[in-house]
């Protein structure tokens, strides 16, 4: 499946990617997309549609790593990004799962001791051994210059789709239990916290060289519950990783809360932001540039748009930002209908303004 030959652009001058996050000056700036590997692609259609179902396909390490490679073939990309999901740690931890098509995920909710006390979060981690085992084989099959970056959900986002028992336009239960302080929630957020730290530190003991955690739903939070529910559980997991003896850096991705970025970075430790595209680029560069590496933030919808707007928007954050302190991404993820010539574009775009301004 995995033809020798495949990769043949990049040259090996090193991790890229992992050069910005250890603070060392890149051979180029590093480039990797949210939802890298995705529908947008057809081979991953066509794998997907193999697998049966997107769980099998997560819970497959051949097929997983196969999609995981599948847009490094195509792109000349710093990173691939595992593929699995945030919510495979719910549901090891005994919450049941299903994805319904072109629904997204539907969960048994957790809403009350009792729900909780259903839950096994012990044997978690073990659970997703799979998931390891696809790590291990994706990190045989990358070029040495791509970096593989493992990832879990962040305690918050994942518990709202536990809570809600799957997505929701607005998250009220959840945020309701946050407000309230409900024990069964803040014992929710501390399950979700010691397993994250288990899976991350197995998926870097498979060969994982960045770990992101991504907090799709941090922008719920105001003041207070920002800290306590976003910030603390992420400083947390990094603790709890350098605990572990995990010196794998970790990029912190607090969807939506805008001028907290550089709070975020401060409080939680991780060494790299992801933005929003709603973060102004110059914010970026003055008030988290000085203090962290940082990560994004083209709109998705730029993409799907091509020409002008791509363009522009391409040059904007490239020529803002510094080679040296920035991982160009989008500001989440690509859509299923994205133009897969539009994301060639981009990355030319990216890699022909890099060159020309270094
Ligand atoms: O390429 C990558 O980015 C790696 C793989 C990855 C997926 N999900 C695959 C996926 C990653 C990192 C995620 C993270 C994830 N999953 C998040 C956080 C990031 C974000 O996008 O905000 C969240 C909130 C989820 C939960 C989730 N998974 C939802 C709400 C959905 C349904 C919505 C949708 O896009 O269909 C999924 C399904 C999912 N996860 C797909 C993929 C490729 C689509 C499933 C399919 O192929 O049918």
């Amino acid at each position: 499946m995995m033809d020798e030959g495949v990769f043949d652009h990049g040259t090996e001058t090193g991790q890229a990617l992992m050069d910005v996050l250890e603070g060392r000056q890149p051979w180029r700036r590093p480039v990797w997309f949210m939802r890298q590997a995705g529908r947008y692609l057809e081979e991953y259609r066509r794998t997907r549609a193999e697998a049966g179902s997107f769980l099998d396909l997560c819970y497959r390490p051949d097929l997983a790593a196969e999609v995981t490679l599948q847009p490094l073939r195509r792109f000349d990309l710093d990173a691939a990004i595992l593929f699995a999901d945030i919510l495979l740690v719910p549901q090891a931890m005994g919450v049941q799962l299903g994805f319904k098509q072109n629904e997204g995920p539907v969960l048994e909710p957790v809403r009350s001791e009792e729900d909780l006390a259903r839950l096994d979060p012990e044997g978690a981690a073990e659970r997703l051994s799979p998931i390891y085992e696809t790590v291990e084989r994706i990190v045989e099959a990358l070029p040495p210059h791509v970096a593989l970056i493992g990832f879990c959900g962040a305690p918050w986002t994942v518990a709202t789709y536990v809570v809600e028992g799957g997505g929701s336009a607005e998250r009220m239960r959840t945020r309701l239990a946050a407000a309230r302080g409900e024990a069964w929630f803040e014992k929710l957020m501390d399950m979700l916290v010691r397993v994250s730290v288990d899976y991350l530190a197995r998926q870097a003991a498979a060969g994982a060289k960045a770990l992101q955690v991504f907090d799709t739903w941090a922008g719920d939070l105001g003041d207070g519950l920002r800290e306590k529910y976003v910030f603390d559980p992420i400083r947390r997991i990094v603790e709890g990783l350098k605990e572990k003896g995990v010196e794998v850096p970790v990029i912190g991705f607090a969807r939506g809360i805008g001028a907290a970025q550089e709070d975020f970075a401060r409080a939680t430790g991780v060494r790299a932001v992801g933005c929003e595209w709603s973060l102004p680029v110059s914010y970026m560069k003055e008030r988290l540039v000085p203090q962290v590496a940082v990560q994004g933030n083209l709109d998705p919808a730029l993409v799907m748009a091509g020409d002008p707007a791509l363009k522009a928007g391409v040059e904007h954050i490239v020529r803002t930002l510094p080679r040296d302190r920035h991982i160009f991404n989008l500001g989440h993820g690509f859509k299923p209908d994205t133009p897969v010539e539009n994301v060639e574009k981009m990355l030319r775009y990216v890699r022909e303004l890099d060159a020309e301004l270094n």
